[in-house]
């Protein structure tokens, strides 16, 4: 008789990333099942794109997540579902500390009732404040800016005194910039309102805005305009089913950051998009977003060298072409 499937809960399992590990999860041979409140999320994403099991409901929800624990085999949680708009959590921190640090505080009860012991967490590199060093790694000091990047940093804290308390190990991922999307073109980035670069400069390209803000191009970089460390979402997903098979094999917590090692201005991802697309993408200039520190970019070697993560889709070029083939299918 073969084992049954591992089940995983998905918290956020119906967003951009969220969505992404639950395919990898599925082709890593576990049973995801996702639970999203579709706020931000797609139902059909889950339902018809991935053919996954989804619970809509949401993680402050004490009484469904005992249900949800008590009727499912839960092996580990996956926890991606928290709001992200850094702007957003300036004018609005309530809504930020309501669902991203006392929901995830409701979870991380609800798992410990139950005995559920392993947790893998979306974290971000916005924790680290504007860098005192690149590449950025795990113990570069942490100063955030915006409550959101605060937000995640509580939840870090909570799972750091939740290891030795109550015996729940975590992995903490702290992603650097996510793009792309998958390949073979399932899946992909869809938020609304939309605010993040790569996906605005391709619905520019693509006729659905009339163009895209530079915002700042006086910044102390070679090209004035603000650096980043894009990695592909499906490298993403991958190395969140790692850390999963760490836990499984009895690793200890860690943290681990989340990059590709490699910079690019906003200036260069326009023209790598305008490469890919062959289309024209018109600039406007305008001033800086508050919050953007000029550079950040990060080392994963910790990754590389404790969980054996190898990018597979390291080259700018792919990450656009890949969220270029969504962006055709969903937006064309
Ligand atoms: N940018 C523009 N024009 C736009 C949008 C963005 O010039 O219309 C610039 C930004 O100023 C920044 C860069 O493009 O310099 C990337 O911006 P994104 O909004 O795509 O990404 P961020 O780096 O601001 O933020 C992302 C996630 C956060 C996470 C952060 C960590 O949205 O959740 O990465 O770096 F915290």
């Amino acid at each position: 008789m073969s084992q049954p499937k591992s089940k995983i809960l998905v918290t956020g399992g119906a967003g951009y990333i969220g969505s992404h590990a639950v395919l990898a999860l599925q082709q890593a041979g576990y049973d995801p099942v996702v639970l999203d409140d579709l706020s931000y999320g797609h139902r059909e994403l889950v339902e018809q794109g991935l053919k996954a099991e989804l619970i809509v409901g949401n993680i402050c929800d004490r009484t469904l997540l005992d249900n949800i624990f008590s009727s499912y085999t839960i092996d580990a949680v996956m926890h991606f579902a928290a709001f992200i708009a850094v702007g957003e959590s300036v004018s609005e921190p309530a809504k930020y500390y309501r669902n991203n640090v006392a929901g995830t505080l409701t979870l991380l009860e609800a798992m410990v009732a139950a005995s559920i012991k392993r947790f893998v967490f979306s974290s971000t590199c916005a924790l680290y404040g504007t860098p005192e060093f690149v590449p950025i790694t795990e113990d570069h000091p942490q100063a955030p800016i915006s409550p959101y990047a605060t937000s995640k940093q509580m939840v870090e804290k909570m799972l750091a005194d939740f290891d030795p308390a109550y015996g729940l190990k975590s992995v903490r991922f702290r992603y650097f910039n996510a793009a792309g999307a998958d390949p073979e073109g399932r899946l992909g980035e869809d938020h609304s309102p939309e605010t993040h670069l790569i996906p605005l400069v391709l619905m520019a390209a693509l006729g659905k805005r009339p163009d895209i803000t530079i915002f700042g191009t006086d910044y102390p970089t070679e090209d004035g305009t603000c650096i980043r460390d894009y990695i592909h979402v499906s490298d993403l997903a991958q190395a969140h089913v790692l850390g999963l098979k760490y836990l499984q094999q009895g690793g200890e917590s860690e943290v681990f950051n989340l990059g590709n090692g490699s910079g690019f201005s906003v200036r260069q991802v326009i023209q790598a998009a305008q490469q890919v697309t062959g289309r024209d993408i018109p600039i406007v200039e305008s001033d800086r977003r508050p919050g953007d520190p000029p550079t950040l970019v990060g080392s994963s070697e910790k990754a590389r060298t404790v969980l054996g993560w190898q990018p597979q889709y390291d080259d700018l070029t792919q990450i656009i072409r890949d969220a270029w083939q969504w962006h055709q299918q969903r937006h064309g």
